[in-house]
């Protein structure tokens, strides 16, 4: 970094009360502690919560990630930095954006430009561009409504130095104090770069030949989907339909809170977009009649769990793959679970894939095949009744059971002896559902204990569950993704037993299970 970005900083640093005397460059430490994810992500230490500049780039995988060095809590926000090169072990690398005399780094995307459209690296070079909200914590607490703009850095070391550009922000505040988190990627079907904001209750379009200029598209979504709450890290790009063929566009928008089982939770639209507007497929418009709503916006998510929030995809992912990495955890609650040195972790890469259905479109999530590598074993064999009891270890778990020619409840339930979670359907009322009322600690939050609930359209055919279990988190994908539950948990002592259960016996069940490496192993030698 140039010395006078160094005294820019320094100012700034010192005016937003940051301290970063001795902090080391990178932070490595153990990763044994009760609840410590061992094959999902967690920073070595403090606080995080949403996925940043999800972007590969000559074989890495870059997760950027919003951090606070400072505390466990939320505070003023960097862009913390990690690389993979199979979407499975994580390197961290130093702080990659410390916030600025412009204010605090909220969550944005990261692109190459290969083009070099914006003149920040050269052609044989392209530059790794950063698109971020500014957040002025001045402005806000002085009461005024345009203390969030868009800023822009570049890295042309592969994202191991940043430089801010001198002419930031980008894009100016109009007076809405909810204007943040650009997500941008290249769409060469009308040869520019789109962006796509969330502003309060809807999301914009802004489109640059440049990533420098912007120039406003389109509003989307004032009256469509879920409006419990403000919309988010929003991410909008094309997909083809399993099996036929057809190109969509599928726009994810987060919301806090209005989720479906309270808090924070990320919904979807599938659609079309021509490079100004976004419009949606009937099936996303509001139902005129049904039990939806008569008339009123309805939702879909990506995701009915607690723990799954403000996820976006990879630019550039290999092959055409649409890879999406969420924060597990929720507002309701992100601040007060009981970790001690680090707080909140990401949830597995998944691969989304989009599937017609009926007279609409399911955007599925499946973990991605990469995370065949952490299977040990198949220390489990063929779970065949109900009174399997498998015993599993702390770095973790995956299972795959199909349940078929259901006629009653069924699931599974995780246990330490004295605390438990159940993954269950509830057959008569057609719903998996996530019970973790006596799953251990939850008294940091009123929000935490309960049941929580997923619909399942089709009970006649058999039920698969691919199930990750890792020490305080787990990860249910039902028939191949198509209804997905991520949800936490802080036992007392981690789980160590697998129960399957049925509660009619001509209900048949079949499955194999695997137990886990640590990704972290290294860490806690
Ligand atoms: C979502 C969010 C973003 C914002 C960031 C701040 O969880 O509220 O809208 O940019 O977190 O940390």
């Amino acid at each position: 970094m140039h010395n006078i970005n160094t005294c820019i900083l320094l100012v700034a640093v010192m005016a937003l009360n940051i301290s970063c005397a001795d902090r080391p460059e990178v932070i490595n430490r153990n990763y044994n502690e009760l609840h410590r994810p061992q094959f999902h992500f967690s920073p070595a230490e403090k606080w995080t919560n949403d996925p940043n500049g999800l972007v590969y780039y000559e074989g890495e995988y870059h997760l950027f990630y919003q951090y606070y060095p400072d505390s466990t809590v939320w505070g003023p926000m960097h862009w913390g930095h990690a690389v993979s090169t199979d979407l499975i072990q994580w390197e961290h690398l130093p702080i990659a954006l410390y916030p600025d005399s412009l204010g605090y780094i909220f969550s944005g995307s990261a692109v190459i430009d290969w083009n070099n459209t914006s003149g920040l690296g050269t052609a044989s070079s392209p530059p790794m561009v950063a698109i971020y909200t500014y957040h002025d914590p001045v402005g806000a607490k002085a009461g005024r409504l345009d203390y969030q703009t868009q800023g822009i850095a570049y890295s042309t070391d592969k994202g191991r130095t940043w430089v801010k550009y001198e002419g930031n922000p980008v894009i100016a505040n109009p007076g809405i104090p909810d204007f943040r988190d650009p997500k941008v990627s290249w769409h060469p079907a009308f040869d520019k770069w789109i962006m796509t904001l969330a502003v309060k209750d809807h999301v914009s379009f802004y489109s640059s030949d440049d990533l420098i200029t912007w120039q406003f598209e389109s509003d989307f979504g004032k009256e469509l989907g879920a409006h419990g709450g403000v919309w988010e890290c929003p991410d909008l790009f094309k997909m083809k339909v399993d099996d036929t063929g057809e190109e969509k566009y599928v726009l994810l928008v987060s919301i806090n809170p209005g989720g479906p089982n309270g808090g924070s939770a990320t919904q979807y639209f599938v659609g079309q977009f021509d490079g100004n507007t976004f419009q949606p497929d009937p099936a996303f418009l509001p139902q005129v009649t049904g039990t939806d709503s008569g008339g009123q916006a309805r939702a879909v998510w990506i995701d009915h769990g607690k723990d799954n929030y403000a996820g976006v995809t990879f630019s550039d992912a290999p092959d055409g793959r649409h890879i999406f990495i969420g924060w597990m955890s929720n507002w309701q609650y992100a601040n007060v679970v009981p970790t001690e040195t680090w707080r909140n972790a990401m949830t597995l890469p998944r691969d989304l894939h989009l599937t017609k259905h009926n007279n609409s479109y399911i955007l599925r999530s499946q973990p991605v095949p990469e995370l065949v590598m952490l299977r040990k074993d198949t220390a489990i064999s063929v779970i065949n009744s109900r009174e399997d009891l498998i015993p599993f270890g702390p770095d973790g778990l995956e299972a795959d059971i199909t349940f078929s020619e259901i006629t009653d409840d069924c699931g599974v339930t995780l246990s330490n002896g004295k605390e438990n979670i159940t993954i269950g359907i509830d057959y008569s009322n057609g719903r998996l559902f996530v019970d973790r009322t006596n799953s251990g600690m939850s008294e940091f939050s009123s929000h935490f204990q309960g049941i929580h609930y997923a619909g399942i359209p089709d009970l006649d055919k058999p039920i698969k569950m691919h199930l990750f279990i890792d020490r305080s988190s787990l990860e249910v994908f039902l028939n191949d993704g198509e209804t997905v539950m991520t949800e936490i948990f802080f036992p007392t002592a981690n789980y160590d037993l697998l129960n399957v259960y049925a509660e009619n016996e001509s209900i048949k069940i079949q499955g194999k299970g695997h137990h886990l490496h640590s990704t972290w192993a290294q860490n806690n030698e």
